[in-house]
């Protein structure tokens, strides 16, 4: 028998319907096991910083770090300033546990519309970079608010912090049938960074002998990701980058309700945290609208994550079958009921 310590976090706007829905398949597809799961709900997002003032505190991350895995809805909320949520809350936990891995699957499944008249097989995964870049907030402003304001935000990429998520999307491709790596970057423009991340590929290669490599600046690469998207097997790239072209990805393969993702730590140092690649939807919060399919996903990846890898399949051909036949309107729920339904079945 296995228990299974999960850290939940619900978060904002369609956060908590959205995760509810991946918690209710993942008791599903657990039955006849002998896994279960040991749960802690934890209360972050906007509702606690109204009443308290904190995001995440040391107590909360220290709590959170006892558990295997960490599931997230979604953070951010239109009354409460942009940024406090996203940055205290949501990459707090991202640095703090260390997740260098943002894993980012893109799948066209047989019948989901794509904006795309030829989108040909699509099939790929993105390693987006996520504990560097311009996101480690290391910048700042000067004469805030005047016409001579300056503001600053500085990329920072390590050698050691590039070359292990390298290394990481590496290992990926050579585990996949096409075993092909693309770096995403803007080495023309961006030269100091640019060329660490050409020169840490080049360096890792030889490791990988049969993974073949390409490169695309970013720009190019939004052009073949609705052209040609693929040619695409592994892509690797930084933060922001990574953040932007998954967003793309989501749009051609049936859109961000189906996106799910991964905050890996492969060294296991610390729990890594699956959510769904979208935000929390104020549009639409609070009125079963959201389609809970990429929280349902990312439950999918979290358990191929801790090495159950029948269940987490079973999540995935669920979701294929349940898109194959989709046609009316459905609420967040009743998706959830419907691949819960079959993935017990
Ligand atoms: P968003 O992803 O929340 O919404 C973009 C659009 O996609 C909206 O029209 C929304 O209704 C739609 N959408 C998103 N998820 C959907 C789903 N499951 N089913 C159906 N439609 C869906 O992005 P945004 O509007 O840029 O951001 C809203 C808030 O979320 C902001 O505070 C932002 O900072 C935050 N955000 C959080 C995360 C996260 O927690 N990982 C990710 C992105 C944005
Ligand atoms: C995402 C989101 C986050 C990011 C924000 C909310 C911090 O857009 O998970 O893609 O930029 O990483
Ligand atoms: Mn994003």
């Amino acid at each position: 028998a296995r228990t299974i310590k999960l850290a939940v976090v619900g978060g904002d706007g369609i956060g908590p319907e959205v995760t509810a829905e991946g918690l209710k398949v993942l008791d599903a597809v657990l039955v006849g096991t002998d896994v279960t799961v040991e749960r802690t709900d934890f209360e972050l997002g906007a509702a606690r910083w109204h009443a308290t003032g904190e995001t995440l505190t040391d107590d909360d991350l220290a709590a959170i770090s006892t558990h295997d895995a960490i599931l997230l809805g979604a953070v951010g909320d239109p009354t409460v300033p942009s940024g406090v949520l996203e940055r205290g809350l949501l990459l707090k936990l991202r640095f703090a546990l260390d997740h260098y891995v943002n894993l980012r699957p893109s799948k066209l499944f047989p019948g989901v519309p794509s904006p795309l008249a030829n989108p040909g097989e699509v099939d790929f995964v993105v390693v987006r970079e996520g504990t560097e870049g311009p996101y480690v907030g290391n910048g700042g402003a000067l004469r805030v608010g005047t016409p001579h304001e300056i503001a600053t935000e500085v990329s920072v990429n390590t050698a050691h912090g590039v070359e292990r998520v390298v290394r990481d999307a590496f290992a990926r491709a050579q585990a996949r049938p096409r075993k092909k790596l693309t770096l995403v970057h803007k080495h023309n423009v961006l030269v100091h960074a640019g060329h660490l991340w050409r020169r840490t590929v080049d360096a890792v290669a030889p490791e990988f002998p049969d993974v073949s490599v390409d490169y695309l600046h970013v720009d190019a690469a939004t052009i073949f990701m609705t052209t040609d998207p693929s040619r695409f097997d592994v892509i690797v790239t930084d933060n922001l980058f990574g953040d932007i072209i998954t967003d793309l990805a989501a749009a051609i393969t049936g859109g961000i309700g189906l996106a799910a993702s991964g905050n890996v730590n492969p060294d296991k140092t610390f729990p890594s945290m699956f959510e769904p690649v979208h935000g929390s939807a104020p549009d639409i919060a609070g009125q079963q609208k959201a389609d809970p399919t990429a929280a349902v996903l990312s439950v999918g990846l979290l358990l191929d994550h801790l090495g159950l890898t029948e269940q987490a399949q079973r999540i995935e051909a669920a979701v294929e079958a349940d898109i194959a036949e989709r046609s009316g309107p459905r609420s967040t729920s009743e998706i959830g009921d419907a691949l819960a339904a079959r993935v017990a079945g």
